[in-house]
């Protein structure tokens, strides 16, 4: 059973659109359905932004990533325990490819140490999904938000782009071409959640 499912890629490469149209398309079903997403709308969350406005101390946007995730998996381990399909728009993966990005040139293999520190306190998604995207089509996605964040540069999105690759290797990932249309990627994303789901 595919009950907790998140979704991972750069900036732009199409998440937060296909996770929130395939919550929709499980709940028109009958499937109850929670879309999240990280960072939370917590006090935590909320720091978190902070951390990423201000380029704080990669250490403390790190620590502070994770605290927000240790957060919020107390409530998906509750959603899930009430026999809900959780979508996550972004979870541990983020932290991975994106911070290790930030700490490369603070320690030799940042991608593990980041692994390490919150192993223990994380939930293991039963599938993620790898939306792929060149970092320069991502971000002409984008260009007409408002205000682009730090980590919204294509040098920077070039080094999670690469460590999303190193970190998605196993059966629990599946990589998407994220340029398909939208409803391509929908229709994939649903048919993979509800194959050994049985409708309740
Ligand atoms: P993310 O959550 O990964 O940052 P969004 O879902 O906000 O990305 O998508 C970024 C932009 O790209 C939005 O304007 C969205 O409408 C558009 N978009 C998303 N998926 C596709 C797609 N498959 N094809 C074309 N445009 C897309
Ligand atoms: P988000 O609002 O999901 O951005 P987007 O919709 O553009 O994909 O996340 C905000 C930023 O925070 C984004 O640049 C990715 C970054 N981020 C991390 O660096 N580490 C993390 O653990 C998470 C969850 C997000």
């Amino acid at each position: 059973m595919k009950r907790f499912v998140t979704f991972e890629g750069i900036d732009g490469s199409g998440k937060s659109t296909i996770s929130k149209r395939v919550a929709e398309k499980l709940q028109a079903d009958g499937y109850d359905t929670i879309w999240t997403y990280e960072p939370t709308d917590s006090t935590v969350g909320k720091y978190v932004q902070e951390c990423i406005k201000k380029q704080s101390d990669p250490f403390i946007t790190s620590f502070t990533f994770i605290a927000d995730r240790i957060l919020h998996s107390t409530q998906i381990q509750q959603w899930l325990d009430d026999g809900k399909i959780v979508l996550c728009d972004r979870y541990a993966e983020s932290t991975y490819a994106y911070q290790a990005a930030q700490l490369e040139s603070e320690m030799k293999d940042p991608l593990k140490w980041l692994q390490e520190l919150s192993k223990d306190r994380i939930l293991l998604p039963d599938r993620t999904f790898l939306f792929l995207i060149d970092p320069k089509a991502s971000l002409t996605r984008i260009q007409h938000r408002t205000e682009l964040i730090p980590f919204e540069r294509l040098a920077f999105l070039e080094k999670v782009h690469m460590n999303y690759l190193k970190v998605s290797k196993g059966k629990r990932f599946l990589h998407l071409d994220a340029t398909q249309s939208i409803e391509t990627l929908v229709k994939i994303c649903y048919n993979d959640i509800i194959q050994k789901t049985k409708k309740k």
